[in-house]
């Protein structure tokens, strides 16, 4: 218990440093947690729990692993907390790597064509007729764009839509659960990839946020140096050796200026993913309002130039916020209770008066900022 106690609050510590990299209590929170590291590291030895440097994190990339099935050096029967100790590890790995399928369509992202036929050739068509790419083809792809606009999202439909395997990994939190682990955990996780390669399907490494695992300067908290160099090694793996390995790194992130040159030449597609066009918020209006009960003058085409600079999610926060306003009339008006009740329609003032309040959550500025990093560094 206390090795758990002691791994939240180290994960919580450093998870702190990064949300707010400029307050004056960081090298507290560092050090800190550096020192609850050790702690760990001494129950473990003390209890022959693991071995003495570092816990040996097992993970099986299918469902195989069972819960309750013992694994690593800790389950050895005379030690029983052995066991759960390394289910507890496994279970947080496991909570960082998905290889499930999510539950999204190409069809269900709106718009961002360009962004999904690119993905689809580089996986699809080297897949189909490895043959006519005599000079092999790119195995890294980094999206990137404001946020709210569909990165996420069009990755998890790679996953669905393209027969192979998906492991997806949040780069924010292989740092934070595992300080000093992270550079072993990239190792295995590529290890392991690799492995699936076997069933001649392609495989996919979706890494999110990539900027918290690649872009991190200044703050040092936990090896993220060591964690960079072994990312760029595994990726050249890919890359050079095997030539005809069907293996993808995908990498997602909202801040691609703060990747670094070295970085950024291993993923040879660049891919923005932009705001949406006006096209794009109408299919997103229509999909959000479709539930909802409008009034007369509510019309989509309408919704749409009144939205412009407005990113996907704001528009669904939107559209959740106009539903709100009635509800709470209705709330107001005292009717609520009653089951048979329902809220007026929504008129065009209220998404007039919502979005009078809600600004684009991305700013003229970022948006410059984008453009100018796409002029220099974008590869389709
Ligand atoms: N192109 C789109 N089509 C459909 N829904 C979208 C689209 N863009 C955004 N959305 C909606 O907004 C939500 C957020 O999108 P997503 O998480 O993919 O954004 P993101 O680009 O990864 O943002 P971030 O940079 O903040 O991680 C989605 O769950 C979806 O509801
Ligand atoms: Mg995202």
């Amino acid at each position: 218990m206390a090795i758990q106690m002691y791994q939240k609050a180290i994960s919580t510590l450093v998870k702190l440093v990064h949300l707010y990299p400029d307050y004056r209590l960081n090298k507290q929170y560092t050090e800190r947690a550096m020192a609850y590291q050790e702690r760990v590291r001494a129950i473990q030895a003390a209890h022959g729990l693991l071995p003495q440097d570092s816990p040996e994190v097992e993970w099986t990339p299918t469902s195989a692993a069972k819960p309750g099935s013992p694994v690593g050096p800790a389950s050895s029967p005379n030690s029983p907390s052995g066991p759960q100790v390394v289910q507890q590890l496994k279970a947080s790995f496991n909570e960082l790597v998905v290889t499930e399928k999510p539950d999204v369509k190409w069809d269900d992202v709106i718009g961002l064509e360009d962004c999904k036929q690119a993905i689809r050739e580089s996986i699809v068509f080297p897949f189909i007729r490895p043959d006519l790419f005599k000079l092999g083809w790119p195995r890294g792809i980094l999206l990137y764009g404001p946020p709210g606009c569909g990165k996420t999202m069009v990755a998890a439909a790679t996953a669905a839509e393209i027969d192979g395997y998906f492991i997806s990994v949040d780069a924010a939190s292989i740092m934070s659960k595992w300080l000093g682990e992270g550079e072993k955990n990239v190792a295995k996780l590529f290890a392991n990839a690799r492995k699936m390669l076997a069933d001649n399907k392609p495989v996919i490494v979706f890494v999110d946020e990539i900027d918290s695992l690649l872009g991190t300067r200044g703050q040092e908290v936990g090896g993220e140096v060591r964690v960079r160099d072994q990312f760029l090694k595994e990726t050249d793996g890919i890359n050079d050796k095997g030539k005809n390995l069907h293996m993808y790194v995908i990498g997602a992130t909202n801040k691609p200026w703060s990747l670094d040159p070295p970085f950024l030449r291993r993923f040879s597609k660049r891919i923005l993913v932009p705001l949406p066009d006006n096209e794009a918020r109408m299919a997103q209006f229509k999909l959000y309002t479709s539930p909802l009960t409008l009034a007369e003058d509510v019309d989509l085409p309408t919704l749409a130039k009144l939205s412009d600079g407005y990113s996907g999610s704001d528009i669904k926060d939107i559209c959740q916020g106009v539903q709100l306003r009635v509800v709470r009339e209705l709330f107001k008006s005292g009717n609520a209770l009653d089951k048979e009740s329902s809220p007026r329609p929504i008129d065009l003032s209220d998404f007039k008066e919502i979005m009078r309040t809600r600004k684009p959550s991305v700013s003229p500025d970022m948006l410059r900022a984008y453009a100018q990093w796409t002029s220099n560094f974008s590869a389709l």
